[in-house]
C-alpha cells in the first residue's frame, strides 16, 4: 500500500484533511503569519520523510499570497520527499492562457515556470477553466471533473424536468456533460466579453425555455458578470426558477447578493473554494486520482 502524506495550505485546510482522510494518510498542517508589510511566513508543523507527499492548494484570492505559499510548501517538502503530488483544486490565472490583446503575457505559462522551478512534479486540478491552461503549465498535469458530484446534488433536490444552460459557448461541452448525467437536455447562449472592460453581453436572441426550471452551469463565478447577464436574459424568455451550479465561487466584490438579485434560487458550487455555496465536497474525486 502507497504511503501518503498530505499537506493542507491555508487556503485548502478542510479539503486537504478531507482528502488526508480518504487516503487514510496523516495529515500536516501548515501555519502563515502575515507581517504588518504584507509578507508572509509558512511554517510546516512537521516535514514527512519518505513517503509521497501530496501538497493541497488552491489559488483563490488573495491569489498571490497562495501561490507563494504553495510554492514554498513545495520548495521545502522537495528537499526530503523525492515523490510530490500538488493538487490545485481551483488553478489561479488558468484565464490568462492566450494573447487575447497585443502584449498581454500569458500568466498561466509563468505561473508554470514558478511551480517547475519550486520542485512540482506533477500537478492535479479540478475542472481547470481551459485545456490550452493545462497545456501552457507545460507540467505533467491531470484534471479531474466535479461534474458527477454537483450532479448527484441536483439529483437529490428533485427538479421536474430541468434543462441545462451554458452562458457562454466555450461552455457547452460540460453544460452537455452535466446535461446527460442529469438526463435531461442542455442549450448554450453566447456571450461577447468586452476585453478591455470585462463587461459583459448575451448575444443570443431568442431560446425556448418558457415555464422551465433551468440549471446555468459554469467552471467559475468570480464577480457574476456572466451568471447575471445570463439570469437577466433567461427571466426575460419567461423560464421558471434559475440555478446555478458552478465548481469554483469566487464571488468576488459581493457577487452572491447580486445574483440572488438577478433572480437566482440558489448557487451550488464545490469545496475547491470554501464558502457558503461549497456544498460539493471534491475530496473523493481527487484521492481517487491520487491512489
Ligand atoms: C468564462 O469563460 C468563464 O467560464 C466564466 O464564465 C467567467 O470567468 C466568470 O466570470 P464572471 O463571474 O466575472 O463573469
Amino acid at each position: 500500500m502507497v504511503k501518503f502524506t498530505v499537506i493542507g495550505g491555508d487556503a485548502s485546510s478542510d479539503l486537504a484533511k478531507r482528502i488526508a482522510r480518504r487516503l487514510k494518510a496523516p495529515y500536516v498542517k501548515t501555519e502563515r503569519k502575515v507581517f504588518p508589510d504584507g509578507e508572509s511566513k509558512i511554517t510546516i508543523n512537521h516535514i514527512p520523510k519518505k513517503s509521497i507527499v501530496v501538497v493541497v492548494q488552491s489559488t483563490y484570492p488573495p491569489v498571490d499570497t497562495n501561490l507563494l505559499e504553495l510554492l514554498s510548501i513545495v520548495s521545502k517538502v522537495q528537499k526530503f520527499s523525492s515523490k510530490i503530488y500538488t493538487v490545485i483544486p481551483y488553478m489561479g490565472y488558468a484565464r490568462q492562457d492566450r494573447e487575447f490583446l497585443d502584449g498581454e503575457i500569458i500568466t498561466i505559462g509563468v505561473v508554470g515556470k514558478l511551480l517547475k522551478a519550486s520542485g512540482v512534479k506533477k500537478v492535479l486540478t479540478v475542472d481547470i477553466h481551459s485545456k490550452l491552461a493545462l497545456k501552457e503549465l507545460k507540467i505533467s498535469s491531470e484534471n479531474v471533473s466535479a461534474m458527477e458530484g454537483l450532479v448527484k446534488h441536483f439529483k437529490k433536490m428533485k427538479m421536474k424536468d430541468p434543462l441545462v444552460v451554458s452562458p457562454d459557448l466555450g461552455g457547452q461541452e460540460r453544460a452537455k456533460e452535466f446535461a446527460s448525467l442529469l438526463k435531461t437536455g442542455s442549450i448554450a447562449l453566447k456571450k461577447h466579453r468586452d476585453r478591455k472592460t470585462g463587461k459583459v453581453n448575451i448575444l443570443s436572441e431568442k431560446v425556448v425555455v418558457k415555464n422551465r426550471d433551468l440549471i446555468i452551469v459554469d467552471d467559475m463565478i468570480s464577480t457574476g458578470g456572466s451568471i447575471i447577464k445570463a439570469t437577466q436574459f433567461l427571466k426575460r424568455q419567461k423560464c421558471k426558477r434559475v440555478f446555478v451550479a458552478c465548481t469554483h465561487a469566487l464571488l468576488v466584490n459581493n457577487a452572491a447578493k447580486k445574483i440572488k438579485n438577478a433572480g437566482v434560487s440558489q448557487i451550488i458550487s464545490t469545496n475547491t473554494i470554501p464558502g457558503d455555496s461549497a456544498k460539493v465536497d471534491v475530496s473523493k474525486v481527487i484521492s481517487d486520482a491520487l491512489k
